[in-house]
């Protein structure tokens, strides 16, 4: 008989986000037409940069004709969209980050599942407590955890707490980690990390021959100008780091489909017989085997991003969620709440009230406001007693959730 892989079991109930739309989904059904405004998950709402769209119809127009029709491009995207990154995204800021490195995806959520499959199974593993939930359960299906604790958290993972005492900054691992996730801007708390926090994560992991996974999917978002955008702004990042990044956020393409993987050439990884081996020929191997690539008609129009039309309406994207970030942030003060996050990030993170836990809040701000967010415990053990509330939404829905919520 068939044999299932067993890590699945040791999974905590439903992934998060499709926990929260299945209790949406059952008060909606007890409860028909209440109009429900959804910061929950942060799934963009505004439309496409125009310049995006453009490039994409050029790009399904000359699909339909002999020239310009493309069949299986590079597997690990085109040069060109590979060349734009490279020199808009890291070479305009300093960071020696070839085309090459470059590896284009359909989202940084499956890269940074991906990815362990080009590592081996002995890793110890640091995560921040709350985490993205993906790093978490990637892990756990690859059988690289071992069961789960009564409070949700895995054996043999090494949890970094992150709240407000530390002013969520994750202390270094006491005991030594060999690879290590770190996202900035956090996803959830919406913390941001300075030069100087990255310079101490960078010298830890070459000191112990870790690898970082850093996921800067909202790098986007990070508005004071001395703030690091890309782990490879750290001197020696190079050799110790890869970088996942995406057009979900600051282009919204959640539902199109593009991101990117950096990989340098020359960081390596150990293997069995105790040989350096470089990460980058393996992520290739494993890409050309596993992946055809991104479409063609999506890559043009994640290129798009990179024209000076591209620019300013990404620019102006990104201004409108962090607008609605900055009332978030305003109102639910005025009202009394304690909030953190929401001024590098599209998240705001919020201390729940006295007496409720996260998923207390949640459901009373589901029942009483008709809100739904997301409950901090959801990401971790950690989070309990915190909840999140994403400023991806339309201005009118965010200025109602907050006068739903601050009218409590
Ligand atoms: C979130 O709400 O945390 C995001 O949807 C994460 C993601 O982009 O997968």
């Amino acid at each position: 008989m068939v044999q299932i892989n067993s890590n699945y079991l040791k999974l905590k109930a439903g992934y998060l986000f499709p926990e929260i739309a299945r209790r949406v989904k059952a008060f909606s059904d007890d409860h028909p037409g209440i109009d429900l405004i959804r910061l929950g998950i942060g799934d963009v709402t505004e439309p496409l940069p125009r310049a995006c769209c453009e490039a994409m119809k050029a790009a399904i127009d000359a699909m339909g004709t002999s020239e310009g029709f493309h069949g299986y491009g590079p597997e690990q995207g085109y040069s060109w969209l590979r060349e734009a990154i490279a020199k808009q995204d890291f070479q305009n800021r300093g960071c020696k980050v070839s085309a090459e490195e470059i590896f284009i995806s359909d989202g940084s959520k499956c890269d940074s599942s991906n990815i362990l499959d080009i590592l081996g199974e002995g890793n110890r593993i640091a995560v921040t407590d709350p985490v993205y939930p993906v790093y978490v359960d990637s892990n756990v299906m690859a059988g690289r955890t071992g069961n789960a604790a009564e409070n949700g958290c895995y054996e043999s993972l090494t949890y970094l707490p992150i709240n407000a005492t530390n002013n969520f900054e994750a202390q270094l691992p006491k005991e030594a980690a060999d690879l290590i996730y770190l996202c900035f801007p956090n996803n959830p708390t919406g913390a941001v990390a300075s030069k100087s926090q990255l310079e101490r994560w960078v010298k830890y992991a070459r000191e112990h021959n870790a690898l970082i996974l850093f996921d800067a999917a909202y790098e986007a978002f990070i508005q004071d100008p001395h703030l690091p955008h890309s782990i490879y702004e750290i001197e020696g990042a190079r050799e110790c780091a890869i970088e996942f990044r995406s057009f979900s956020k600051n282009a919204g393409f959640t539902g199109t489909r593009c991101a990117f993987t950096v990989v340098p050439k020359g960081l390596t990884g150990k293997a069995a017989d105790g040989k350096q081996v470089e990460l980058w020929q393996l992520w290739n191997r494993r890409q050309s085997t596993k992946f055809n690539g991104v479409n063609y008609v999506v890559q043009r129009g994640a290129e798009a991003v990179y024209s000076p039309e591209g620019q300013a309406q990404t620019k102006a994207l990104v201004s409108f969620y962090m607008e609605n970030a900055a009332i978030i942030r305003s109102e639910l003060m005025t009202a009394g709440f304690t909030v953190y996050g929401g001024e590098h990030a599209p998240y705001v993170w919020i201390k729940t009230p006295e007496g409720l836990d996260s998923w207390g809040f949640f459901d009373h701000l589901l029942e009483q406001a008709f809100v739904v967010g997301t409950p901090g415990s959801g990401f971790g053990a950690a989070g309990e007693g915190y909840f999140r509330l994403s400023a991806f939404n339309s201005r009118v829905n965010v200025q109602s959730a907050m006068t739903r919520i601050t009218s409590l």
